[in-house]
């Protein structure tokens, strides 16, 4: 009997009784309920074997936010997003959101209206759009809207409407891909050439012609950083117009840069003021500095959005349209967008993507100067860049030196480079709030650590089979070669 008393869930301190002796199945469910708190241990002590996200240099997403925005978000736990009727004021801020964005990316003003309406919308614009679970969906609602536009032109042509396509650069994040095959749009990948790393103007032209839905150019590439030459590939198009009537709306994928352009390179025109582009997507758990999962959708306005892909909700006894593949969706990353538009402002999200693009540099700069490494990119457009190995570099691959700064808790991804540049193998870091100059030199310490003890490595370890998953660059390593 001793040893029932001695493990009497009451007395019992954490790691007694069934959370340390007794099996807990992990592929069916249990028989018996067991107390809150032994299922918190028991979980919460599985996930310590998880990389702390705050060393994962692999990730765009955000990993860490203020106490009051996670405080605002465990409070609007149990909203559903779709319920605009019952929870108005979220649906509210979804709408002062997309307000904001319009605004954010210079959608045309509708001043004139607002000249009659409250204050509060004065400044206005015309762009219509929607948050989303993150610039995966955003992209799926984008391309179909694109997708059912050209359909209604060439409709009303009298031209068929099979074969649509979509052109877009070879680095595109999978998500366009996948764009593509569910909804049976060609995708047109243009390939990488040389030491140019994402779309221009003269080879997306080339691949458009009569049958295609829309360009996709990335404001900045998920596998360097860099910004596509969106007003260059928006101008060439309207030439392209000119020369031929073909009319092939852009749309501009932002999903991070959405969020440091605006802020950062305000002399960059990449956004509606350019005419061509016709949507927008954004990630707000990327740098718009929210936990995950958000994103946002934006059309000019809504004749680019056809009516037949709106669903009406009631919303305060009126109606909402609503644009989304999911029906529930969770609204605290909706309340912690808003709030972090309330917390920052402009001056604010400039402040922190500047902190990040510094740090960035620096570090870029920095591993250039160990002498192993080359950059492709400098972190200076998004605060992202990928390096390569020096030439004269043969004792150890980038995926040595990932493996060893992992032994240190650092998550910094190692892969084959974009389509027809895998030649080029690299490490990216992606710098985001919350990664200080202080952990930049930790880093840097021990990656020179790390080089000290790789150099003397007869030859590399670790081979491109050690490739890491790392958003996007999958693509070329998963599903393109199953093809
Ligand atoms: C350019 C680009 N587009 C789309 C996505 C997909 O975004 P999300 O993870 O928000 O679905 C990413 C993610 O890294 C990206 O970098």
């Amino acid at each position: 009997m001793p040893h029932v008393k001695y493990r009497s869930p009451s007395i019992a301190p954490a790691y007694t009784g069934r959370l340390s002796t007794d099996p807990i199945p992990s592929l069916r469910l249990p028989d018996e309920a067991m107390e809150p708190a032994a299922a918190y241990r028991f979980i919460h002590d599985e996930l310590m074997l998880d990389g702390s996200s705050r060393l994962n240099l692999a990730t765009f997403v955000t990993t860490w936010m203020d106490p009051e925005a996670e405080k605002l978000m465990a409070e609007t736990f149990d909203k559903n997003m779709i319920d605009k009727d019952e929870y108005p004021q979220t649906a509210e801020l979804e709408a002062r959101c997309v307000a904001m964005l319009g605004r954010l990316w210079n959608a045309p003003s509708r001043d004139d209206e607002a000249a009659a309406s409250p204050p509060a919308t004065t400044g206005a614009t015309t762009a219509v759009g929607c948050s989303t679970t993150g610039s995966s969906e955003a992209a799926m609602l984008a391309g179909l809207a694109l997708k059912r536009r050209w359909e209604a032109r060439r409709r009303a042509a009298g031209e068929p409407t099979d074969r649509p396509n979509i052109v877009m650069g070879a680095n595109v994040q999978v998500c366009w891909e996948k764009f593509a095959r569910y909804w049976d749009v060609e995708p047109r990948l243009v390939p990488m050439e040389g030491e140019r790393f994402h779309l221009d103007a003269p080879t997306a032209v080339e691949r458009c012609d009569e049958r295609t839905i829309g360009v996709v150019g990335i404001l900045g590439s998920t596998f360097d950083g860099s910004y596509e030459p969106i007003a260059d590939i928006a101008a060439a198009l309207d030439d392209l117009q000119q020369r031929t009537g073909l009319d092939v709306p852009l749309h501009v994928d932002a999903a991070s840069g959405g969020f440091v352009a605006p802020f950062l390179d305000e002399e960059l025109v990449w956004d509606f003021r350019l005419p061509r582009v016709a949507s927008i997507n954004a990630s707000g758990h990327k740098y718009g500095l929210v936990y995950p999962g958000v994103g946002w959708a934006l059309w000019r306005d809504p004749a680019m959005l056809p009516e037949e892909l709106v669903f009406h909700v009631s919303y305060l006894g009126g109606d909402m349209p609503t644009f989304a593949l999911n029906f529930s969706r969770p609204g605290a990353q909706v309340v912690a967008q808003y709030f972090q538009f309330l917390r920052l402002g402009i001056d604010g999200y400039r402040r922190v993507q500047q902190g990040s693009r510094d740090t960035a540099i620096r570090l870029a700069d920095g591993l250039e100067a160990t002498g192993a490494f080359r950059p492709l990119t400098r972190g200076d457009e998004l605060p992202v860049f990928a390096v390569t190995l020096a030439d004269d570099v043969d004792a150890f691959s980038v995926y040595d030196v990932s493996a060893t700064l992992r032994e240190r808790g650092w998550l910094v991804p190692a892969y084959p480079f974009v389509e027809a540049r895998e030649d080029l193998h690299v490490l990216r870091i992606v710098v985001r709030n919350g990664f200080s100059d202080d952990l930049a030199d930790l880093l840097l310490a021990d990656v020179r650590r790390a080089l000290a003890r790789l150099a003397r490595q007869p030859a590399p370890v670790r081979g491109a089979e050690h490739a890491d998953f790392s958003h996007g660059a999958h693509r070329q390593a998963g599903t393109r070669r199953g093809d």
